[in-house]
């Protein structure tokens, strides 16, 4: 029997590469190469001061395997390979782009240890790996991208070994009070079609878990309490949601410039 599974995947591959690409052109400027894709992270952004708050020595147990799912162009992974207590870190993507012409050159822009790293082009879920089998899974600003979050986090739990941990990194849960402002705003934009009969190929949904706030990108927003229970319902552990202190932004003083969060729980 003839299957085009195969084919039709990899053509859906990079949807956000594109998107980007199309919606998001000032993204080509600083996306072109490592060093100025890792520039405008440290001269724009607080991503990497908020990744370094957490006392990793604590969380990674020694010779630590880690997959970084959603890994970009792998700042988070090269910043962990550095660590004396990662033996071996899986990176997954589905921007080919990133994966393998970014990710190479990120690792040595930040001097870090690309001989500890695998780097494979690939969805969230399902996770090609065998059950029990990593110490630590990271998924930094990435998690929200997933159209079933709870789907992935299960295949986190899968593949951790009794005693692993999942880092969720990065992320702006909203409040119950920004949740029920963004959600007032997306329900007037609704009625606003409905009343002028307007058609949107790719539109915006709600729900009471959360809000596709991007359709292009898929970018959707979560209410904190969500993500807690996401994770407990998952079979998580000791669920810790860490304030790491930063905005998105170094530089914006735009409401939007939300801080930036973590969660860590442990598979028991
Ligand atoms: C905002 S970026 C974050 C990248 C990186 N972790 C970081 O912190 O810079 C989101 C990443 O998720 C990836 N992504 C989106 N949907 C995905 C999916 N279904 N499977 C795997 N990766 C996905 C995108 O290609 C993109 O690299």
């Amino acid at each position: 029997m003839n299957s085009w599974v195969t084919e039709q995947t990899q053509k859906s591959i990079s949807r956000f590469d594109e998107t980007m690409d199309n919606l998001y052109p000032e993204s080509k400027e600083y996306s072109k190469n490592a060093q100025s894709f890792m520039d405008h992270i440290y001269k724009e952004t607080n991503y990497i001061e908020a990744i370094k708050m957490l006392d990793w020595d604590h969380y990674l147990p020694t010779n630590a395997s880690l997959l970084d799912l959603g890994c970009g162009i792998g700042w988070v992974s090269a910043y962990l390979s550095k660590n004396k207590n990662v033996s071996q870190i899986t990176c997954v993507d589905s921007s080919k782009y990133f994966v393998n012409d970014l990710l190479p050159n990120v690792f040595q822009y930040m001097d870090a240890n690309l001989e500890k790293t695998t780097s494979v082009e690939g969805f969230f879920s399902p996770i090609l790996l065998e059950d029990d089998s990593i110490d630590g899974v990271v998924i930094c600003a990435s998690i929200h991208h997933a159209d079933n979050m709870e789907e992935v986090l299960r295949e986190c739990y899968r593949v951790l070994k009794p005693g692993g941990r999942l880092y969720i990194l990065n992320e702006d849960p909203r409040t119950a009070w920004k949740y029920l402002m963004l959600s007032f705003r997306c329900f007037i934009k609704i009625l606003w079609h409905i009343i002028f009969k307007k058609y949107k190929s790719i539109s915006l949904s709600m729900s009471y878990s959360n809000i596709l706030i991007d359709p292009d990108l898929g970018d959707r927003a979560y209410p904190v309490w969500v993500m807690m229970d996401m994770l407990k319902a998952s079979g998580f552990k000791d669920v810790v949601k860490v304030d790491s202190g930063y905005r998105h932004s170094k530089t914006s003083t735009h409401a939007d410039n939300t801080p930036l969060t973590h969660f860590i729980c442990t598979k028991e």
